[in-house]
């Protein structure tokens, strides 16, 4: 496979190749996680070995919506087939009319969207992953026209969706948001629509499925087509917050407008330099991508291409997270040590070893002595911050490795207002951790197995695997149930700690558990 971990280039005449199997232990047909299975976790335990890291998550789901640009096929490889998000975002592209070829083993998607004729992607799919609304973009560049229902997705903070409204407004677009009510799967009168108070426009809770005591939710869509009728034009707009859905989202608009846009105070993530990457291959126009400023000229027609899904990082750097906690010796790959510069300098801060063994493989080690499952780490502080800060993602993770470093721990979420969720869990472990607002206060221990075994309830996806990671060490038994969120990131998860060596098994949850 390419060296370069992510490349794309102009698609030839092909088939779906057999399956190359990269890790003969870790089966590549995977297993999905289920909401009704809880993770039973003995601890404490020391991991060992190797562990391969599946395709980026957020790559894929926004790899995935930029094919509805392309006139002809896609195809995808290295994508994480597995995940509950990839699944509703192909669920969401058929329901569009995509052709879509899957192969779980191989871990390839094709994917044609030449017999596109909807542009409105089911409701339910959407309900369940954010990354489903950057559709909007390229049903609007392509088909001038969108109308898609308001995003779902972990429930860590208000995520409004009004710099997609201002920016898909400032290339030509005519956006409206309707709301509605759901009573049972009745849908009732709009209540209001919004085609003027941007704030207002999607604020999640008020639109995500929210059901009240009177059982009516409130639901929303985004009803969008392009003002001149003909099709977006460049435009220039500024970004109030450097998100990354709106970043991509609005790039994938713009590569198929009339003319030139700049967009600036954007997101500098890589899943944003994948993206210039595969639309650049596509026949787009995309400079600048990495920088806070993207210029894009807007050309008529894409065509297909073939594209390779980078690593995720996110996952890479929960494996060293993982490594950290059970004081091991583990070694990862593949990975871009660029994309975590901010959590290996934190972890070397804390007393870990991290040797970059070749081009994308890294070596956790916590002690000159392996076996010395007692090594003390130091506890640091961490502020969460969009690319290249440290990734908001990893900081639940990175907070149930802090309750086992000595010493108290800063930890400052500025990215959510609501992405605390798993303190409460953890507490329940034992862990000493005070909250005010989005800081959180830990108190660390001398050693790591001051934790304990106990019953806990993932609520979102990393605020679940921080209680894994901490469940690896805490003495005793630790059952964790709504592991569908996990699911929905971490692919194999189980079964890759098994690997390692950890005693964690799967089983379905009992109805008390759920
Ligand atoms: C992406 O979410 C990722 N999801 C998230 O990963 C990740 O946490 C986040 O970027 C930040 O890195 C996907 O790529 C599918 P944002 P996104 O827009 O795009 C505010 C995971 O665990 N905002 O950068 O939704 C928003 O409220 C997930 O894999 C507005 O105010 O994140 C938030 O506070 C969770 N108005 C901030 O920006 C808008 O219109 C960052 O959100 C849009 C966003």
């Amino acid at each position: 496979m390419a060296t370069s971990l992510c490349y794309a280039k102009p698609l030839k005449p092909f088939s779906l190749r057999l399956p190359q199997t990269q890790n003969p232990q870790i089966p590549t047909q995977t297993t999905q996680i289920r909401e009704a299975e809880t993770l039973t976790i003995t601890g404490p335990t020391q991991l060992s070995g190797h562990v391969p890291i599946s395709g980026s998550k957020n790559s894929s789901l926004c790899l995935l919506a930029a094919t509805l640009l392309c006139s002809n096929s896609c195809l995808l490889h290295n994508v994480p087939t597995g995940l509950s998000d990839t699944k509703a975002m192909l669920s969401i592209l058929r329901s569009l009319g995509a052709k879509i070829e899957f192969n779980e083993r191989n871990k390839e998607i094709l994917v044609n969207t030449d017999g596109v004729g909807r542009v409105e992607p089911c409701l339910e799919e959407m309900r369940k992953i954010r990354g489903g609304f950057f559709v909007i973009g390229p049903l609007l560049a392509r088909f001038g026209e969108a109308v898609v229902g308001l995003p779902g997705g972990c429930d860590i903070g208000e995520r409004p969706v009004d710099l997609y409204v201002r920016g898909l407004r400032a290339l030509g677009a005519a956006v409206e948001i309707s709301y509605f009510l759901i009573c049972g799967n009745r849908l009732c009168k709009p209540t209001i629509s919004h085609s003027n108070t941007e704030k207002m426009a999607g604020i999640a809770n008020f639109c995500i499925i929210t059901s009240d005591d009177t059982g009516l939710q409130r639901d929303g869509r985004v009803l969008a087509h392009s003002a001149n009728g003909k099709g977006l034009v460049g435009g220039s707009f500024h970004l109030d917050f450097p998100s990354v859905g709106a970043t991509e989202t609005l790039m994938m608009a713009a590569s198929m407008a009339d003319g030139v846009t700049v967009l600036s105070n954007v997101a500098k993530e890589p899943e944003v330099i994948d993206l210039a990457r595969f639309l650049n291959d596509s026949g787009a126009c995309v400079y600048g991508a990495g920088s806070d400023k993207l210029l894009i000229k807007g050309k008529c027609q894409l065509r297909g291409c073939e594209c390779y899904v980078p690593p995720d990082r996110i996952e890479a750097g929960t494996f060293m997270l993982a490594a950290a906690i059970t004081r091991s010796l583990i070694s990862i790959s593949p990975v871009t040590p660029s994309h975590l510069s901010c959590l290996i300098d934190k972890l070397k801060i804390a007393g870990c070893k991290i040797t970059r063994c070749n081009n994308d493989t890294l070596e956790v080690r916590v002690s000159a002595i392996p076996e010395n499952v007692c090594e003390n780490l130091r506890g640091f502080n961490v502020r969460t911050s969009p690319f290249p800060g440290f990734p908001t993602d990893l900081q639940p993770p990175t907070m149930a490795l802090l309750t086992t470093c000595s010493g108290s721990s800063i930890v400052e979420e500025s990215v959510f207002d609501r992405r605390l969720g798993h303190v409460r869990e953890l507490q329940k472990l034992g862990a000493k951790i005070q909250v005010c607002g989005s800081t959180a206060l830990v108190f660390g221990r001398e050693t790591r197995s001051a934790l304990h075994g106990s019953q806990l309830r993932a609520a979102d996806l990393r605020g679940g695997v921080a209680l894994v990671l901490a469940g690896l060490v805490a003495e005793g038994t630790t059952q964790i149930s709504g592991i569908g969120h996990i699911g929905r990131g971490y692919e194999n998860l189980d079964t890759k700690l098994q690997f390692l060596g950890a005693d964690i098994k799967r089983s379905i949850a009992m109805a008390s558990q759920l």
